[in-house]
């Protein structure tokens, strides 16, 4: 069985170790461009030497965003600045993967940091909040309008839209957020999903706008890239989603060719109680795992190097998925790896403080994917596709020079109350 730091293949791609950066919202963009914060902050981890580092949730639709704040890629305008962040990590040896999200109810409100709430239309907010069916997640979200079919068809085309983006981008990783009780996830559950039509009802109507933005991206995507699915195992709630239900979808996905399910859970219903502790949703992915027979990726409480090797080794997971040990230790991987007395590459310019034998990194062989600029034909564009020469090129800066408002208090209860973003 293989180990958290021996390396992982999918598809063309070779990840460095199994110790992959969970997507974490940041809310520091204005309009949804990529600052100079993104850079740091997925570059530091970068150094730290994960083998994946997904950036946030990345809104495929203005509307879909959960803020006004968050990062987005329905514009080609956006490609700049991830691509120079896409550059950086790339070059640490780490694999550099986007999650597309649409908030679907749980959009235009306020960062975590804020007074929870709708975000009004005269602080930034929008009316354009869509979902399954017009039911509120909570009293103090915004009323969602259910989505009409050319609705539902336009969420599809904006996720294919987005992957085509995110390879310009040179992500090499792209990652469907179905989880935490965002737009896909409402479709799944029944508890959100009270549509009459060919979305709502049987199992299989609720998971088609799944399928189909899934298959949608996979046509968008390089044939040699990976593909992930973040779901929501179980909506912890009798009558809701639930884990055999998972395993069923996860076992459709993989025909249709996704690769590796991330399994968290909950975010639909703001009343579930969630038995969060140490390890709280590796069950899943290892459930998942052996009888769908897909790779997963466990995520929840893993923090320390003992637990993410026994995780790996007993094969209850491809991948260890890290989100606020990360934000605590950046450098987790180096730390682990020393712990675990397993050998791991450190970048060339800290070489002197690594232990001895140490190698330097190898930059992720970064393949040309042509296929990312060809015409689409079936997926409508919402804007010209711009060729690699002017992605590259030196175009003036298009990130915005508004500052996002500081930090001032770590939003950790709600994550672990369940309401993961
Ligand atoms: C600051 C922060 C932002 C998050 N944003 C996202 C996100 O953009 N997409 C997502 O799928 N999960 C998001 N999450 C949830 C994490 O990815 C992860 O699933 C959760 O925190 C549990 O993992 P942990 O115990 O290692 O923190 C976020 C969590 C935190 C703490």
């Amino acid at each position: 069985m293989a180990g958290l730091f021996d390396p992982l293949a999918i598809r063309d791609l070779k990840f460095a170790n199994r110790v992959f950066v969970s997507p974490m919202c940041q809310y520091s963009s204005q309009d949804g461009y990529a600052t100079d914060w993104h850079l740091v902050h997925l570059g530091s981890r970068a150094v730290g030497g994960a083998g994946l580092i997904f950036a946030e949730a990345t809104a495929v639709l203005p509307e879909g965003r959960i803020s006004p704040h968050d990062l987005g890629i329905w514009d080609d305008g956006h490609i700049e600045m991830l691509s120079r962040i896409v550059r950086f990590v790339h070059e640490q040896g780490s694999v550099a993967g986007m999650q597309l999200a649409h908030a679907g109810r749980k959009a235009s409100t306020r960062r975590p940091w804020e007074t929870p709430g709708t975000v009004p239309e005269n602080e930034g907010g929008w009316k354009k909040v869509v979902a399954p069916s017009a039911l509120q997640f909570a009293d103090n979200y915004p009323m969602p309008q259910a989505l009409t079919l050319d609705g539902i068809q336009e969420v599809v085309s904006a996720f294919a839209a987005a992957a085509r983006r995110a390879c310009q981008a040179e992500f090499r990783v792209v990652e469907i957020h179905a989880a935490h009780g965002y737009l896909i996830h409402e479709f799944l559950s029944p508890l959100s999903n009270k549509r009459e039509d060919d979305y709502g009802g049987s199992f299989e109507n609720r998971t088609r706008l799944c399928r189909e933005i899934v298959a949608a991206v996979r046509s968008a995507w390089p044939k040699e890239l990976p593909l992930f699915v973040r779901i929501s195992s179980t909506d912890w709630i009798d009558g809701g989603w639930d884990i055999e239900q998972s395993i069923k979808l996860a076992g459709q996905l993989k025909q249709v060719g996704v690769d590796l399910i991330d399994c968290s859970s909950g975010g639909n219903v703001a009343h579930a109680k969630i038995p969060v502790g140490p390890g709280y949703q590796t069950a899943f992915a290892q459930k998942i795992r052996r009888e769908a027979k897909i790779m997963t990726g466990a995520v929840g409480m893993i923090t320390s190097p003992v637990q993410a090797e026994h995780v790996i080794r007993t094969g209850q997971a491809d991948a260890v998925i890290i989100a606020r040990e990360f934000l605590r230790d950046p450098y987790w991987p180096l730390r682990a790896a020393r712990e675990l007395e397993q050998p791991i590459a450190w970048p060339v310019q800290y070489l002197r403080a690594a232990p001895k034998g140490a190698q330097p990194r190898v930059p992720v062989d970064l393949k040309s994917f042509e296929s990312c600029f060809e015409e689409q034909h079936g997926v409508p564009e919402r804007r010209g596709v711009r060729k690699q020469s002017e992605v590259r090129g030196e175009e003036p800066e298009k990130s915005s020079s508004k500052r996002p408002t500081p930090n001032v208090q770590h939003p950790i209860e709600e994550v672990e109350k369940g309401a993961a973003r």
